[in-house]
């Protein structure tokens, strides 16, 4: 039966994982998945993580199926948390939220939905853009497109480019976003820049998708981080939007997230809702409820959602201090490169401008992995292997 079947390739990222995983060396440095790392380079687990946990215990739960749009108060948090309390589709009922297998979920939702609704259009996404976003909307038969957005001479944005690309995009076309800390390049757009887009995606009479996997890791503040989600929707944008909880609630394999979309009406919101449960009973029934119901706990408490914050906000805080360290020792160890974007760009990754041998060469002699597109994640990064980051970069961009 299977004789036709070739081996594929490892995922660009995940596989970076695996290769990290062989290697037998104690000085060995996985910068390959977006995965937060304590300062002693272990995984992390948010103290409001753990009471909720002990919450949930105590409550003595029952494990019934959850419904197929999953746990409501958990949407309805979820929804909240990214649009605000104030949000007028949250308060007259105009949105359709439903619990999702993660981020990657959320937006395989969204891109099965636009293949049966919005049939015979185009998703465009960001030049780079995280992998997955790609194969996504191909595995969902939906075309994709890119727009022009990351500026290699400069290490930062190509707005320009962005602009015209996205003007350029046929009417009524799907704009994917990154709603903050961009990934792979840790370039966001400005305020101005923002407001720019959102005009051009409305002349255009584009529809837009945001992906919202890193709340709070951009500003280190959850609000902040929502600030361009937002302005759109104040602009008068239906949007439709992913959230994942893997980074900001450190709950990456309990693979929990949401995706909602904005509609006009109500009953708009009814008829999404019933689509998407559709959609959702063949590929999975219903989704699995502990995450759902850990991030739930964290957000209907006052004193844990503070909790949280300031967790989030020493994960921030951690990562912008590890770029500072790595420029640092980067010219300790005679780099004359103009390093300046390591601290510039945002979020949990830096696009380091390494070419794809030097990132070879970082694993092959410095046990040092990172994904090809010279993709660091700064998570991995702590005081005790900065230092022999540093030298190793340094040693192979020596001209
Ligand atoms: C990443 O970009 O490293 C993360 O989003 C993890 C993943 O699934 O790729």
């Amino acid at each position: 039966w299977w004789a036709n079947v070739q081996k594929g390739p490892e995922d660009p990222i995940l596989g970076v994982s695996i290769a990290y995983n062989k290697d037998t060396s104690p000085s060995k440095i996985n910068l390959g998945v977006g995965a937060y790392r304590d300062e002693n380079g272990k995984p992390y687990v948010l103290e409001c993580v753990k009471k909720a946990d002990k919450k949930i215990y105590e409550a003595n739960v029952d494990h019934e199926y959850a419904p197929i749009v999953g746990v409501a108060a958990f949407n309805q948090l979820a929804a909240q948390l990214a649009l605000g309390e104030d949000c007028k589709h949250i308060k007259e009922k105009r949105i359709a939220t439903v619990q999702s297998i993660s981020g990657t979920g959320a937006l395989r939702i969204a891109a099965d939905f636009f293949a049966r609704f919005l049939k015979g259009k185009t998703a465009y996404v960001p030049n780079p853009t995280w992998g997955n976003h790609n194969v996504i909307f191909a595995d969902a038969g939906i075309p994709v497109k890119s727009y022009g957005y990351y500026n290699p001479s400069t290490c930062g944005l190509n707005f320009d480019a962005m602009s015209k690309d996205i003007t350029a995009a046929p009417e009524g076309s799907i704009i994917l976003l990154h709603a903050c800390a961009h990934n792979p390049t840790g370039v966001d757009p400005t305020t101005e820049q923002w407001k720019k887009i959102s005009q051009i995606c409305k002349e255009r009479g584009h529809f837009v998708l945001f992906d919202f996997a890193y709340q709070g890791f951009a500003s280190g503040s959850p609000e902040k981080d929502a600030a361009a989600v937002r302005m759109f929707v104040e602009d008068g944008h239906n949007i439709a939007l992913c959230q994942s909880f893997a980074k900001n609630f450190g709950l990456y394999g309990e693979r929990i997230g949401a995706f909602s979309i904005l509609t006009e009406s109500p009953e708009q919101a009814l008829n999404v809702e019933s689509q998407l449960k559709i959609l959702i009973r063949p590929m999975y029934s219903n989704p699995p409820v502990y995450g759902a119901r850990l991030v739930q706990a964290i957000l209907k408490d006052k004193e844990l959602t503070n909790e949280w914050r300031s967790e989030v906000k020493g994960m921030a805080d951690r990562i912008i201090n590890m770029r500072e360290q790595l420029v640092k020792y980067l010219k300790k160890h005679g780099s004359t490169r103009d390093w300046s974007h390591i601290t510039t760009q945002i979020g949990m990754f830096c696009f380091t401008g390494l070419t794809p041998e030097q990132v070879d060469r970082l694993a092959n002699e410095y046990h040092i992995y990172l994904t090809r597109n010279g993709r660091i994640s700064i998570a991995g990064i702590n005081s005790t292997n900065v230092e022999y980051l540093a030298k190793a970069m340094a040693a192979v961009t020596k001209d």
